[in-house]
């Protein structure tokens, strides 16, 4: 996302002749199956990747670099979903690479390191990507034994290195500290590239250009015009099987913690003065720190969560578990911009459509000169950005129906990637954050100081919710909207949630 820099495509990551290992840890896991092998095919196929970027597997599972391609074709096509054509998927597979051992132990990180050397031809200058795809609670101890085996090491003429961290960062403030603490003992932070795969999103980083490409929008982006803003993430699946991890984390650390409070950032934020990551990330976190801060009686009171029927039931999930599958709640940022607005977040699984979006609801118009029509309750008009599925962005406005006096109602104007643009084929998150990682770009990766503040946020609410028989948890139907406490939060207000999902460009009655 640098400004100073062409675009990424003309710069196949390892153009500049310099050898660039990736490296895998959790090579074997779901995550490299699903989602970064096939992102890393996808960079190839569109020569985003030179040919001197060797892909190397590190994994416990003992397998050869024959067995690990082998493994990878399968599961990029039954896990990841990719059909590949096999003569591609053969150029492409020698760079792929596998080598056993555990990130935890030392000795064993050793001899990857001498692997990597060879691997590298010796090159002093050759680069290095790790990719931690391994559970959280390892973390610590790979980082350590990457420091203490000397593998990301610069020195005056060696490459750069840097490693990738998935989420969840941490449980909590502290435990994200201690995280941060641990990383740093090895890693500058400008080494450390946090990944939320929601800013990889083309829809969520298009909220940037909406806003600041555009000369429209920003002199209503605030409180004298919008009345409310809400931001909703329901999926339609339900915990499946990672219900061991979800149990333990639940949906505030799972979706609120991060991929809702980065694109509240991003609405929120005041314009930076450049793309640079620091310059983003600055005002990203700034817009963090604006967020009122709750006691937990104040977090209890401005949050419902809650279960789908059923949840109870999966296996691997604790049958008296109170963890919650779904919450709502209200927000407000006490700055200049944003003062007395509220912010409304929901998130959940198991809802009925899979469906993130976030709506801007500004101010009804002070004084009414046309006939209400309860039908179609109030003309405030409505910007909705869809970040999945059918990626797009509507406007709601009050038009004159046709032939019937001076009757108003609301309408549609729409913007659909697919159509304008053909394609309805947007690059998967990965790609863009995988590619950005190896061009050093960290625009879209989040900073120690952001993943702090958003544990700020949370926490008072986690720790309320610990009390379950003050703040029982509630239930909600699979296959619905949430909890009706979810739809009180908003009706004590005087607001109800803005409708949600498949426009088409068709007037929504
Ligand atoms: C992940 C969560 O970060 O995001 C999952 O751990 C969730 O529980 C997923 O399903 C949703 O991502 P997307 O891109 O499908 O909206």
């Amino acid at each position: 996302m640098a400004v100073s820099t062409p675009p990424s495509s003309d710069r196949p990551a390892g153009a500049d002749g310099t050898v660039t290992t990736i490296v895998i840890a959790g090579a074997t896991g779901d995550l490299a199956q699903r989602k970064l092998l096939p992102a890393l095919y996808h960079l190839w196929i569109k020569g985003r990747l030179a040919p001197n970027v060797p892909i190397v597997g590190f994994s416990r599972a003992p397998m050869s670099s024959d067995e690990f391609r082998e493994f990878m074709w399968r599961g990029i096509r039954e896990i990841g979903g990719l059909e590949p054509r096999r003569e591609d998927w053969d150029a492409f597979a020698p760079r792929l690479n596998y080598f056993g051992g555990d990130l935890a132990k030392p000795d064993e990180v050793a001899v990857l390191r001498g692997h990597l050397q060879t691997l590298e031809g010796g090159e002093a200058a050759a680069n290095r990507l790790f990719y931690l795809a391994i559970a959280p609670s390892l973390y610590d101890a790979a980082v350590s034994s990457l420091g203490q085996c000397g593998l990301v090491e610069e020195t005056p003429g060696s490459g750069w290195r840097r490693v990738v961290v998935e989420k969840p960062f941490g449980r909590d403030l502290e435990s994200a500290n201690v995280l941060n603490s641990s990383m740093h003992r090895v890693f500058r932070e400008d080494q450390v590239y946090r990944i939320d795969h929601y800013l990889g999103k083309e829809t969520v980083q298009n909220l940037l250009v909406l806003r600041f490409a555009n000369a429209i929008f920003e002199p209503i982006w605030n409180r004298n015009y919008v009345d409310n803003v809400q931001i909703t993430v329901a999926e339609s699946v339900d915990v499946g099987d990672r219900a061991g991890y979800y149990d333990q984390f639940g949906v505030v650390r799972d979706m609120i913690q991060n991929h809702l409070l980065q694109v509240l950032s991003l609405v929120t934020m005041e314009p930076p003065v450049t793309l640079e990551a620091d310059s983003l990330r600055n005002k990203k976190v700034e817009a963090l720190r604006a967020i009122r801060p709750w006691s937990t009686l104040e977090a209890a009171r401005n949050a419902v969560r809650a279960q789908y029927i059923g949840y109870r039931d999966a296996t691997g999930v604790d049958p008296h578990s109170a963890t919650p599958t779904y919450a709502a709640m209200r927000l407000y940022l006490d700055n200049w911009r944003w003062q007395g607005v509220p912010f409304y977040l929901r998130s959940g699984k198991a809802m009925a459509r899979k469906s993130s979006e976030i709506a801007i609801e500004f101010r009804a118009p002070p004084h009414r000169i046309f006939p209400a029509n309860p039908r179609w309750g109030p003309l405030s008009n409505i910007l909705t950005l869809r970040l999945q599925p059918d990626e797009g962005v509507h406007l709601r406005f009050a038009a004159k129906l046709p032939d019937e006096g001076m009757a108003v109602r609301p309408v549609d104007m729409d913007f659909h990637y697919g159509t304008a643009f053909g394609t309805d084929d947007l690059p998967e998150a990965y790609e863009r954050l995988l590619q950005d990682a190896l061009e050093g770009d960290a625009s879209l990766f989040i900073r120690s100081d952001h993943i702090e503040e958003a544990w700020k946020i949370v926490d008072p609410l986690l720790e309320a919710w610990e009390d379950a028989i003050s703040h029982p948890v509630q239930w909600y139907e699979a296959g619905s909207w949430g909890p009706e406490s979810a739809d009180a939060l908003l009706s004590q207000d005087g607001r109800s949630w803005a409708p949600v999902g498949d426009r088409h460009g068709r007037i929504n009655d």
